[in-house]
């Protein structure tokens, strides 16, 4: 797959402060500039006593600025100058110190001083901090993140696990690709702030015996790509997910494993209620075995192969679209042919306001795709200019569309 650019056309001031996490600051650099964003790195000196700024200069293509009296800048003025370019300001990692710091409005070097100067309504700051867990936990750690939270600014993580200082438990800077996908969803528009959103995704297995059963070659990259692009949009989500091996989005994504049809639709249907938007991704099997076999079939001695009966699952949607108050339903149609006909039928049949086609074996597994949404006032292709894109992309264009409905519907 072709490098996503999510933050091209992007200025961050990505600022480092002491500690040992400065070593991953230095992939987070390379990721940030491969996803398109221009990077320019502030030290303190006590981030230059863990990793020099030749390192950082290299991975960004900039000098890096440690100094507020930098003779560089005409003016002398590095700290307007540097935060007056940027679309975001990301201190990782940030010490409880600089914590500290920015609660209380200290701006006795560069990185505190750019911080205080920088014009809050178009430059966001997000701060990645990385400490001891002692030293998280301490009410006075808590007390400045949730001021310097309460003064607008953005707090990624901490992480939990193994610390440098040979403890364990939350305090550990997030890892570089995490905290880049909590750059990119910053930027995200904010479309679905306040809605909840329920999702199914991936194929359900049928079992047979306790070793074999009915499945289907859906991976669920879509789905999740849904629940990511909602959560970046601002909503909370439920996930419930058929057995896939995908990581779970970012964000607040809390996700439900289940195996069967008989799961997903029980998992679903009393929290359907409590949702705005159900999107039914999951490639639900239609039948399963009529019956379970406690132990495996086995093939000795049987002259004949066995055959089974099977039994219709329910249909989830329909019924999450049968409620008394149901969420704003939107279904999926994996046709082989005849998309539009079949998309415009399943509409009509499960009483959906909108529903999104693809071509099945087209989609099933891969990054690129295309989606024929079709409601009661026609229909539209996405992308908009008939060509394909990653399933991310078409997620995230799908949720502007599925938002703009509900605003809709409000109005
Ligand atoms: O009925 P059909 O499988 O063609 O419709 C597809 C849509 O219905 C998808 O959105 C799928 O997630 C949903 N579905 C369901 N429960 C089923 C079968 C399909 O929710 N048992």
């Amino acid at each position: 797959m072709s490098e996503r650019l999510d933050l091209q056309g992007r200025h961050i001031v990505l600022g480092l402060t002491g500690g040992i996490a400065c070593y991953k600051s230095a992939e987070l650099v390379r990721l940030l500039v491969k996803a398109g964003a221009s990077v320019q790195v502030v030290m303190t000196e006590a981030a230059e006593a863990f990793i020099t700024p030749v390192t950082l200069q290299a991975l960004s293509g900039r000098s890096v600025y440690t100094s507020q009296w930098d003779a560089r800048e005409p003016n002398v003025m590095a700290h307007i100058n540097l935060s007056r370019q940027a679309d975001a300001v990301l201190i990782a990692p940030a010490s409880a110190d600089f914590i500290a710091k920015l609660a209380q409005g200290r701006a006795d070097e560069l990185l505190s001083l750019l911080c205080l100067a920088r014009p809050a309504e178009r430059c966001g700051l997000l701060v990645a901090p990385a400490m001891n867990r002692e030293m998280w936990a301490h009410p006075a750690t808590q007390r400045n993140v949730a001021q310097i939270a309460a003064d607008g600014a953005h707090i990624l993580g901490p992480g939990c696990g193994d610390q440098a200082c040979g403890e364990t438990g939350d305090g550990r800077m997030l890892e570089p690709a995490e905290l880049l996908a909590d750059v990119v969803a910053f930027f995200q528009p904010r479309l679905l702030a306040g809605r909840r959103v329920l999702i199914t995704a991936g194929p359900t297995f049928e079992p047979i015996d306790p070793v074999r059963g009915i499945t289907n070659h859906s991976s669920g990259k879509m789905g999740f790509a849904l629940a990511r692009a909602a959560a970046e949009a601002g909503a909370q989500v439920t996930l419930v997910a058929g057995p896939v091996h995908l990581p779970t989005p970012r964000g607040a994504v809390e996700r439900i494993d289940v195996m069967t049809a008989s799961q997903m639709h029980d998992a679903v249907l009393p929290r359907a209620a409590a949702h705005d938007v159900f999107i039914a991704t999951a490639a639900v099997a239609d039948w399963r075995p009529a019956s379970l076999s406690e132990h495996k079939i086995k093939k000795e001695g049987k002259k004949v192969a066995p055959t089974f009966e099977l039994t219709e699952n329910p249909d989830i949607l329909a019924a999450v679209a049968a409620l008394p108050q149901p969420p704003y339903c939107v279904g999926f149609a994996a046709e082989s042919e005849n998309l539009l006909a079949h998309a415009r039928a399943k509409l009509q049949r499960k009483r959906l306001p909108l529903i999104v086609g693809n071509l099945g074996p087209a989609t099933f597994g891969r990054d690129d795709n295309a989606l024929l949404l079709v409601d009661a006032q026609g229909h539209a292709v996405l992308p908009a200019d008939g060509s394909t894109a990653d399933k991310l992309t078409l997620a995230r264009s799908l949720v502007a569309e599925i938002a703009r409905r509900l605003e809709h519907a409000r109005a």
